[in-house]
């Protein structure tokens, strides 16, 4: 089954203040099945963050359809969706993880990671042994689970922003550069992670520079190339 389909997708920025739009993505055309996983390389600015931004709504495309088969409303266009849409879907069915954590301030590591499972209506019980599972899992020390992620190191915020996506098995799930300042060990939990979500039927796009060390788990390649998506290990995939 289908699960996403990105249509002649396209962004460019506006600069006001050199008066200049900057084309970010020129036309992109993808198809992903349920229970798959794909993986984006390419240069810097070649534009893959903004691909994975504009499926999440962080950026609203130019061009084109992104048509997600949701569990809730049925086929929908997430670059036309509406607000209150867009937020359900990120709380049920879609999780992203960027490089950078940003979360809210006074809320302890444990808090964070709960609060995912609660706004998705699971019980108080369930939510804490959950989030105690899947910090053990990420080998967060026990002694930070009531910090405050303010002063984490990078490789911690970075296993945190991952917790908190992954805690919620979402259907599917958006990774940008999940592994990027990972030592060797938590990279492999990363791996390991994924490997689970995958087995549970979880859909995801992930952007790696070390894309070798998703050897055998990624089921197609997507490379950039001149702001476009273009070049597919089995040739699905192709610029417009
Ligand atoms: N919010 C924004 N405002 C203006 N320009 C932006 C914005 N976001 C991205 N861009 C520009 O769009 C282009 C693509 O950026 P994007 O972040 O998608 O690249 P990337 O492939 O993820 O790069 P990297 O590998 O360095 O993360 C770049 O030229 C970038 O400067
Ligand atoms: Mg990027």
């Amino acid at each position: 089954m289908t699960i996403l389909e990105v249509n002649g997708f396209g962004k460019a920025f506006t600069i006001h203040h050199l008066n200049k739009r900057i084309p970010a993505v020129g036309q992109v055309q993808f198809t992903l099945h349920t229970g798959e996983f794909i993986g984006i390389i390419g240069k810097s600015g070649s534009g893959k963050s903004t691909i994975l931004k504009s499926i999440y709504r962080t950026y609203l495309p130019d061009r084109g359809e992104i048509l997600y088969n949701s569990k809730q409303f049925g086929k929908i266009d997430l670059a036309r969706a509406t607000e209150r849409e867009i937020i359900f879907l990120r709380k049920n069915e879609i999780g992203y993880v960027s490089q950078f954590l940003n979360v809210m301030p006074r809320t302890t590591c444990r808090e964070l990671v709960q609060n995912a499972l609660l706004e998705m209506g699971e019980i108080k019980e369930n939510a804490q042994v959950e989030a105690e599972k899947v910090l053990t899992h990420f080998e967060m020390d026990a002694e930070l689970w009531d910090s405050y992620p303010k002063t984490f190191s990078g490789g911690e915020k970075l296993r945190l922003n991952i917790a908190i996506a992954t805690v919620k098995k979402p259907r599917l799930l958006l990774l940008d550069e999940p592994t990027a300042s990972l030592d060797q060990k938590s990279k492999i939990k990363v791996r390991e992670m994924i490997e689970k979500l995958k087995h549970q039927g979880t859909t995801l796009i992930g952007i790696f520079h070390d894309i070798e060390f998703m050897e055998g788990l990624c089921d197609k390649v997507f490379e950039m190339k001149s702001n476009k998506v273009s070049v597919a290990s089995d040739g699905v995939l192709h610029e417009g």
